[in-house]
This record gives structure tokens, C-alpha cells and sequence, in this order.
């Protein structure tokens, strides 16, 4: 274990689009970032470019949030070196029926939506609870959708738009048991971001721009707000 004292931050699914800029913008602002990757090599490409690119403490993970066995060992890894984390991005996420209807849903994929986008992100939350307790400073930003907003629900993409909601709920529930222990959980919805997700979808949001509200989540000070879901700063309905 090294002897850092700089507050230490988890990205999942940074090897691109906005994690990547997640990591980076953290990396920057002085944290010791784990960059995480489903793929060995993409997660080790990464963290050295983005190390290259900041100067700052850049680490890979292998990290497949689908795949209990890898969060396990991810754990592990962490709680043996840095032995600590304080923040915690819950980011990669799949989209698996772009445009399907809620009137003929195809639950296979939407399944596959549910196991990264729900279970993944929970999974791992859990799995990390005990190191983010011992944190002064814990934080856990969870990167949901605008399209998971029951509120302003509408039709299409019925798997995306359900494990968003559920993302949104687990972050409800979570916020409300860990708001004593100064555990600050929200979700963040980046908005319509030029990334591979987004950008063929017609987005023109610059990932830097989708990235920074992410980022004040996860740098929140300890009288920020918990329980909430922002988008650029600013509240939106859940
Ligand atoms: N772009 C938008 O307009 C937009 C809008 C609202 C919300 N979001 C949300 O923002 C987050 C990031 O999206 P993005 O636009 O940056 O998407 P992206 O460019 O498609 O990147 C998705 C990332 O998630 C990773 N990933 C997927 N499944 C994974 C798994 N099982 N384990 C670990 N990593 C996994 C991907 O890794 P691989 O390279 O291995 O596939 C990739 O690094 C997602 O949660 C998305 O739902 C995006």
C-alpha cells in the first residue's frame, strides 16, 4: 500500500466517452484516480494516456460491472492498494434497445440493460460500501439518464429507460440509510453528450461539458447535497 494522501476516485467504464473525462477532469483536480475498464488493455491504454495528459495518479482496473466475479476481485484489488477509496462513478452503462417500443419489448435486451446499467452499478456500490465508510469524504455519483426520469417519462427504449429508473431509485435508497453516516449519493444526468452512445444519435454536447457536472458531484463538500439528481449543476425531476 503507498502512502498518497490524495482523496482516491473510481470511474467504471472509463476507458472512453465520459468516463474518460470524468477520470481525466479528477485526475487534474489532484485525485488519485482508478481508471476502470471491462478490458485489461484499454483500461491499461487509458490510464496511461490520461496519466500523460494530466500529470496526476492514473491506476487501471479491470472492472466488467456485468460480472460479479470481477467486481469481487476488483474489490479485493482495492482494498489491498489504495486501500482506500472516497469517491465512487458509477458510469458505464450500455444502451440495448434504442428505439424498441414499450408496446413490443424485447426483455432479453432489456435484461442486458438491467445487469450493467441496475444490478452492476449496485453490486459494486455494495461491494465498496466498506471502504467509501471509512472515507471522511465519501461520495458516489451515479451516471443515470434524463430518460430514466419517471416524471418525464415518455415511450421508446423501454430497458434503457427502466434501469435508469432503478439507478435513480438506488440511489433514493441508499442516500437515505448512508445521509448519517455523511455518505453523499446522487444521480447525475450528463445530458445528450457527443460520445459513441450519444454521437449517432445526433448529440453536440462536448464529453467535457457532459463530464463536469459528474465531477461536481463527485467533489461535493461535506454540507452538499445527497439524494438528488442534477443535470449540469441544477436539479431535475426524478
Ligand atoms: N452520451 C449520452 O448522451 C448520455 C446521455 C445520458 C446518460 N448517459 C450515460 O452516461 C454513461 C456514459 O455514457 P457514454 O456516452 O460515455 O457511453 P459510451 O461512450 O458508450 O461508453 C460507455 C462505457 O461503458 C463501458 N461499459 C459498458 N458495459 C460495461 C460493463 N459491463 N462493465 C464495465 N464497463 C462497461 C464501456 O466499455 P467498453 O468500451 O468495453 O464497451 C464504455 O467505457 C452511461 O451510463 C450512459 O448511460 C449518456
Amino acid at each position: 500500500m503507498h502512502e498518497s494522501t490524495s482523496p482516491v476516485a473510481l470511474v467504471t467504464g472509463a476507458n472512453r466517452g465520459i468516463g474518460r473525462e470524468v477520470a481525466r477532469q479528477l485526475a487534474e483536480r489532484g485525485y488519485e484516480v482508478m481508471l476502470s475498464a471491462r478490458e485489461d488493455a484499454k483500461a491499461a491504454q487509458a490510464a496511461a494516456e490520461v496519466a500523460a495528459q494530466t500529470g496526476g495518479s492514473v491506476s487501471a482496473l479491470t472492472l466488467d460491472i456485468a460480472d460479479p466475479a470481477s467486481i469481487a476481485s476488483a474489490a479485493e484489488r482495492l482494498r489491498e492498494d489504495p486501500g482506500r477509496l472516497d469517491v465512487l462513478v458509477n458510469n458505464a452503462g450500455v444502451g440495448t434497445d434504442w428505439g424498441v417500443s414499450g408496446t413490443t419489448p424485447d426483455f432479453d435486451a432489456m435484461d442486458r440493460a438491467l445487469q450493467t446499467n441496475f444490478y452492476g452499478a449496485y453490486r459494486l456500490t455494495v461491494a465498496l460500501l466498506e471502504l467509501l465508510r471509512a472515507s471522511s469524504h465519501p461520495r458516489i455519483v451515479n451516471v443515470s439518464s434524463g430518460m430514466g426520469g419517471v416524471a418525464e417519462m415518455g415511450g421508446w427504449s423501454p430497458g434503457y429507460r427502466v434501469s435508469k429508473a432503478a439507478m435513480n431509485a438506488m440511489t433514493r435508497i441508499l442516500s437515505t440509510e448512508l445521509r448519517d453516516e455523511g455518505v453523499l449519493v446522487n444521480s447525475a444526468c450528463p445530458g445528450f453528450v457527443r460520445t459513441d452512445m450519444g454521437g449517432p444519435m445526433g448529440a453536440t454536447k462536448s464529453v467535457e461539458d457532459g463530464a463536469s457536472g459528474i465531477v461536481w458531484l463527485a467533489t461535493l463538500p461535506d454540507d452538499g447535497p445527497t439524494g438528488g439528481f442534477f443535470r449540469d449543476g441544477s436539479p431535475v425531476a426524478f
